[in-house]
């Protein structure tokens, strides 16, 4: 590897500054010209073990002969046609594979989304119609996306909501329950001890203490919701508004 980053992407720098906003940053200031396998490659040449494509999602690789050949007869044959007008049949065969393949035995159906976030928004949207309760419950330095609903869920202030309200309503944010990586204030030892202020053992599968109400903090009145109940045990947990 000679100079770095390469003249080429040097150039092309300086037309991202130019065309793209700010916003949205990468961390690597080359830009990638083609991918084999787990590799890829700049505009200048150089080569990189790609450990980050899609947030690891690039399992086959890039440009697998069978994932180019199914592109190449699919483009072919069909770009797209609007799932509200006239369904791909390539969606429903998906959604079928992909309902028979997760874990779980009982009738499972999928939807299909272009992000994330969408995902993410969907979600709320089936489990509000579904249950009838607005309220959502979600964790401190989490990552849901950039929408409006997903960045209000999102944990993670900086940088992905600071300056970016007013937010969503009903987002409920309580700290994770993870040994190692505790609030810095917060002594050492078993997070259930921190927090629990009953004998009773937390919440076995969210790690939730067994009786907490008498610290809840939701500070804002909420229409719906007071005390907010443990989603696997339904006991009382703190938690903190979002905003
Ligand atoms: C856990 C999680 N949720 C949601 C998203 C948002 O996905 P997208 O960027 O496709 O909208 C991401 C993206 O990194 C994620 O890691």
């Amino acid at each position: 590897m000679g100079e770095w980053p390469g003249p080429r992407s040097r150039e092309l720098q300086e037309e991202r500054d130019r065309y793209l906003p700010r916003g949205m940053g990468s961390t690597m200031p080359v830009f990638a010209a083609s991918g084999n396998g787990a590799t890829l490659i700049d505009v200048d040449g150089d080569t990189y073990i790609d450990f980050a494509t899609g947030i690891s999602v690039m399992n086959v690789g890039h440009s697998h002969p069978r994932v180019v050949e199914a592109i190449r007869e699919q483009a072919a044959r069909l770009v797209h046609s609007g799932g509200p007008v006239m369904l791909p049949e390539g969606y429903l065969r998906l959604a079928r594979r992909l309902c028979e393949i997760t874990p779980g035995t009982f009738a499972k159906k999928a939807l299909l989304v272009n992000s994330g976030a969408e995902a993410v928004e969907n979600a709320i949207k089936i489990v509000r119609q579904a249950t009838g309760r607005p309220a959502v419950i979600s964790f401190h330095n989490s990552f849901h996306g950039r929408t409006l609903m997903a960045m209000t869920l999102t944990g993670k202030v900086a940088p992905y909501r600071q300056n970016f309200g007013p937010y969503a309503p009903e987002v409920y944010q309580v700290p994770y329950p993870y040994e190692y990586r505790r609030p810095r204030k917060a002594s050492a030892g078993p997070a259930s001890k921190r927090s629990a202020s009953s004998s009773e053992p937390p919440c076995r599968r969210t790690g939730w203490p067994a009786s907490s109400s008498s610290r809840c903090r939701v500070r804002a009145a909420s229409s719906s919701l007071r005390r907010i109940s443990c989603p696997a045990c339904a006991r009382s947990a703190p938690s903190t508004r979002s905003h």
